[in-house]
């Protein structure tokens, strides 16, 4: 079976692994601020820092935005789980907000219409790799002056208006699991733009302690750090950041990582000119809005009819191409009817005639040609 993806891994990125084991130094390490000072350099983001997960990193957010019960967070429902978790973690309530059905994104008029006086924040999430509205967005943001948090878990060194996408709203937030377009096992980063949330992060990053003042920077140090002789607790916070291992993973990938997004863009721009050779009113392509430069994360169609969209997926299933849905929208869900008793009309048709086909950037010619073949076969019966 052709996987939906497959991380882009060779031998290569063995060499910083090798360098952290002979270190012997696992945590807060070498590779950890290397990778940090790397990505908020690339990103030109005013503070970065490695993370176990973009999970995480949605936790640390929601701490410093100092969520509490009775605020209310404006939220896509169409997406993952993790941002709905960190702020039913705080006790505040999850807003679920339509998408727009061309980008699969928030849609900024259900954001506008969803604002009260509760809400202290807006999650949006750059879907696919393409960004959201995040001008408008963002405007609206400081208008109402609520937080903006930006998920950038498909979308790391993609861009808005030459703004990268997570560096606009107050925090931004990204994934480097398995899945995404570079990987550092299980990895994530926080960049936070709005600077009177920087100090505080450190403190949320080693478990609620000043550990980070008293440790001025590499773990050999501690010994003969003469500053401050002990660290304490002063705040909440959680063991979130990234292992030296996974920074050193992480390191490798950045260092490639020219490559990596040239591979997928070219992947996904002939699928779509593939796509375009044909007279085909069966489903649309998600595409980047103007002014974006796509990370190109996934390849998603939208299926008009659901029969159509499950009759792909299983004839692409069995000529051994993974063909898959994605989300189930938050508000249908379990735990999600415990907050929202209102419909969202647009996600409810869209969401069950979405189709991922595969992409990633170690996709062989063989391979591909494999899924344009059953590709057209299904375009022209
Ligand atoms: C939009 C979005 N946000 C957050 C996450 C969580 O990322 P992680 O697995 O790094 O915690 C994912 C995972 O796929 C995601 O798709």
């Amino acid at each position: 079976m052709i996987p939906i993806t497959k991380p882009s891994l060779d031998i290569s990125d063995l060499r910083y692994i090798k360098n952290v084991i002979k270190s012997k130094i696992l945590t807060d390490g070498y590779y950890q601020k290397k990778t940090e000072a790397l990505i908020k350099k690339l990103i030109k983001s005013k503070f970065v820092s490695l993370t176990q997960s973009c999970t995480a990193a949605l936790e640390i957010s929601s701490i410093l935005i100092n969520l509490k019960k009775g605020d209310e967070v404006i939220m896509p429902s169409y997406g993952f789980v993790s941002v709905a978790n960190s702020v039913v973690l705080r006790n505040a309530k999850p807003v679920f907000a339509e998408i727009d059905p061309k980008t699969l994104n928030i849609s900024y008029d259900d954001i506008k219409r969803k604002i009260t006086k509760k809400t202290k924040a807006i999650y949006v999430i750059h879907y696919a790799g393409h960004s959201c509205e995040i001008e408008k967005i963002a405007n609206l943001a400081k208008k109402k002056r609520i937080y903006l948090i930006e998920d950038a878990a498909h979308s790391f060194l993609a861009k808005y208006k030459n703004k990268f996408l997570g560096t606009i709203g107050d925090i931004g937030v990204f994934s480097f699991h398995e899945t995404k377009n570079l990987v550092g096992g299980q990895a994530g980063c926080i960049s936070i733009n709005n600077v009177s949330l920087i100090e505080r992060t450190n403190t949320i990053l080693d478990k609620g302690t000043d550990r980070k003042k008293f440790l001025n920077n590499f773990k050999k140090k501690i010994i003969s750090s003469q500053k401050k002789g002990f660290y304490s607790w002063v705040d909440i916070g959680s063991e979130y950041r990234a292992s030296e291992l996974t920074s050193a993973l992480l390191y490798s990938q950045v260092k490639k990582v020219k490559k990596i997004q040239k591979k997928r863009e070219k992947f996904w721009n002939k699928y779509k000119d593939y796509i375009n050779k044909f007279k085909n009113d069966m489903f649309y392509l998600i595409k980047p809005i103007k002014n974006c430069i796509s990370a190109y994360h996934l390849f998603v169609l939208v299926f008009k009819s659901l029969k159509k969209s499950n009759e792909f997926k299983k004839v692409m299933q069995k000529n051994g191409i993974a063909a898959t849905f994605h989300y189930v929208p938050l508000h249908k869900s379990k735990m999600g009817k415990r907050f929202c008793n209102y419909k969202l009309p647009v996600t409810e048709r869209i969401y069950n005639r979405v189709v991922r086909l595969p992409l990633f950037s170690d996709i062989t010619d063989k391979e591909f040609n494999k899924i344009l073949n059953s590709l057209k076969k299904f375009l022209i019966n």
